[in-house]
């Protein structure tokens, strides 16, 4: 039988309109639905909207709308966003929609009949951001910590579901099951909350007279059900429980995704209603950590609220998705920034990846027409190294993403990216060209793109857009069947034809730092050239006199010949403060090829000079023993990052 996946998203309030936060959950949802989807599962992805409450009837009053149309205009925009970002849900449910609150009356009944909810009367301070009661341990200064608001002393009879029954099921359910709730932290949370506080019986209704705007109790008409109640039933209502096929085949394998904002009804309401009512629990609780802007939580309030979409349009889909999986390591916190996006667009996806397609597809063009070249037993050039190094990488991609590790599965991939980097750097493929070693020439750039084939296939569920971009300019049809197919590195015929494949991943200029040269910090720099002459002495330099030399890795983006000199290069590098041009002198013995990609040291505080009538903004450093030795090129190991000064 084959096997199955099912993720769900939390289903976001419409009191306020999407954001990256909820950006973030949907895109996981949809990665994990593609990679499984990959991986030949039947996968499942449930997304939507939580409807009920007060909260959401106070906005739709103070939108001056009727709760029925305000749900509806924002839910459509959750739903929009989502189809806008190419989110592949395969159900949106929204709370207010019959289907679910039929299995919702379903679930109160049956927990009625098992004799679980009670009646009976409390008292609290009711937040009505919070949607539920708070105990004066809660509060600060009488007010809701979390939304700053005064709070005032209800007294109601409500209904009660025996939650503190299952407190010791659940303490057990958790300790048995270690993967229950993950990562460990969020796990170790609910299990010392549970451990240290008697669990309080869970208030699920709320009196039709003063909330109206719910689903109606089935047992009392004049009650309305608690919003949390209702909300978490939509993980099996989407899928038709009890009935449908649907929910046999996919609720044995639910996994849901949410941020630690909504741990404990998840971890503990959830499970318990679960119980309670009879269903087995969910497979895993899966929790992620909040983005965070510079260090100031993303509220409406605090004005700094992202819209997803304006973040696509601006950098890309596949730049965002690869950022969001890649940037966050899952649980932890992380802070949100678009110099972190730059950086992750810059280093991994144009320097890493982006360079790798180019090089390889520039070389088949340029040495095979843009024919796929033949594989030689006689001449493997290492293929068995990058089997091997391949399948590594494969195994831990998916196993980092069994365990929700995306930013480690990620890395494991890069690792191979960076490898197949040096592969050519190693190679050689243009001294091979130049020596006529043809059949040598040919296994490696096969070799190089297998690898890039077989990666286009993986990297699908993040780079949706460019890996059908290297598919469709390798012109084949390539999909994942078994680790063994992808990493056999015998995906592709020989001779069929390749076409251009662009830039895959536009370099981006950081906005803040782009110092010009000739600009007030090329002023500074020459200063500092200065007093670094009048100090020099006898010829020995003090360690403060050395500072004043900025050497820095710097990594060349682009590297084309001078026409008219046969000595010169220009170059295009980043150095991690700017992209700059200089002009080198060694176009007698490195090919602009090779230099590609590769990591050099660069005097970056270096009077501009003017050679060849062009501007040079630094100089990179090569050594030789003797002045009529061949220059060699100090390359720097390509896990130092640009920018990097020398000390
Ligand atoms: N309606 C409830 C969930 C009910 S599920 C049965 C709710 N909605 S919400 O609109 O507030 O969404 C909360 C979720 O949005 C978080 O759990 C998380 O998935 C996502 N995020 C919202 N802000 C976020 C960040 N700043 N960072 C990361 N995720 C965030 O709670």
């Amino acid at each position: 039988m084959q096997n199955k996946f099912y993720v769900t998203t939390p289903i976001y309030y419409v009191n306020a309109e999407p954001h990256i936060g909820h950006a973030y959950t949907t895109i996981l949802a949809d990665f994990l639905k593609r990679f499984y989807t990959m991986k030949g599962y039947d996968a499942y992805f449930l997304t939507g909207t939580d409807e009920h409450g007060d909260k959401i009837l106070k906005a739709a009053q103070e939108n001056g709308s009727t709760p029925q149309e305000f749900t509806d205009r924002i839910s459509v925009k959750f739903r929009q966003t989502w189809k806008d970002m190419d989110l592949r849900f395969d159900d949106f449910i929204r709370t207010t929609e019959e289907r679910h609150k039929k299995v919702v009356q379903k679930v109160l009944q049956r927990v009625y009949d098992n004799g679980d909810i009670y009646f009976g009367s409390y008292g609290g301070y009711y937040c009505v951001g919070c949607e539920r009661f708070l105990t004066e341990k809660d509060m600060v200064d009488g007010k809701c910590p979390d939304h700053n608001t005064k709070l005032d002393y209800i007294e109601e009879s409500n209904y009660f579901f025996r939650m503190a029954k299952y407190q010791g099921w659940l303490i057990d359910h958790i300790e048995k099951n270690p993967e229950f709730i993950r990562p460990e932290r969020y796990r170790n949370e609910v299990l010392s909350l549970l451990k240290h506080e008697a669990l309080e019986d869970l208030c699920i209704s709320r009196p039709k007279a003063r909330s109206p705007w719910g689903i109606p109790l089935p047992f009392d008409e004049k009650y309305v059900t608690y919003v949390w109640f209702d909300a978490l039933i939509n993980y099996v209502s989407a899928i038709g429980y009890p009935d449908d096929n649907k929910f046999s085949e996919f609720w044995p394998v639910a996994h849901h995704l949410i941020a630690k904002d909504i741990v404990k009804p998840h971890g503990v309401f959830w499970p318990t209603m679960l119980k309670a009512a009879g269903i087995e629990p969910f497979l895993h609780l899966n929790v992620h950590g909040y983005w965070n802007m510079d260090d100031a939580k993303m509220s409406k309030s605090l004005g700094n609220v992202v819209r997803p979409l304006d973040l696509v349009n601006k950098f890309g889909s596949d730049q965002i998705r690869y950022f969001f999986l890649r940037e966050m390591t899952f649980g932890l916190d992380a802070k949100f920034s678009e110099d972190a996006i730059v950086n992750r667009i810059n280093y991994d996806l144009a320097n890493d990846l982006g360079n790798l397609v180019k090089r390889a597809f520039n070389m088949i063009e340029k040495y095979f027409n843009g024919e796929v070249p033949a594989f030689d037993q006689s001449a493997p050039s290492g293929r068995d190294v990058i089997r091997e190094k391949f399948r590594t990488a494969v195994k831990g991609y998916f196993s980092s993403i069994d365990h929700f590790h995306f930013s480690t599965g990620l890395e494991r991939l890069w690792e191979f990216v960076r490898f197949l980097n040096k592969y050519i750097d190693d190679t050689k493929p243009w001294q091979l060209a130049k020596d006529n070693r043809t059949v040598e020439l040919s296994s490696t750039l096969r070799n190089l793109l297998e690898s890039i084939a077989a990666l286009s296939v993986l990297l699908s569920p993040v780079l949706t857009v460019s890996s059908t971009a290297i598919a469709r300019a390798l012109g084949e049809d390539i999909s994942f069947a078994s680790e063994d197919q992808i990493t056999s590195l015998a995906l592709l015929k020989d001779g069929s034809r390749i076409s251009d494949i662009g830039i895959l991943f536009p370099r981006l200029e950081r906005e803040a730092v782009q110092p010009e040269a000739g600009k007030p910090e090329v002023k500074k720099m020459e200063q500092k050239q200065e007093a670094v002459k009048a100090d020099a002495g006898d010829g020995l330099v003090d360690i403060s006199e050395f500072g004043k030399i900025d050497i820095r890795v710097a990594q060349v983006l682009e590297a084309s010949a001078i026409e008219g000199s046969d000595k010169l290069l220009e170059l295009k590098v980043d150095s991690g403060l700017d992209t700059r041009v200089i002009i080198a002198g060694i176009a007698q013995h490195y090919a602009a090829d090779y230099l590609l990609g590769k990591k050099i040291l660069l005097v970056a505080n270096l009077k501009p000079a003017t050679l060849f009538k062009r501007k040079s903004y630094g100089m990179l450093l090569a050594a030789k023993k003797e002045k009529r030795d061949k220059p060699v090129l100090i390359e720097v190991d390509q896990s130092i990052p640009v920018g990097a000064r020398l000390s």
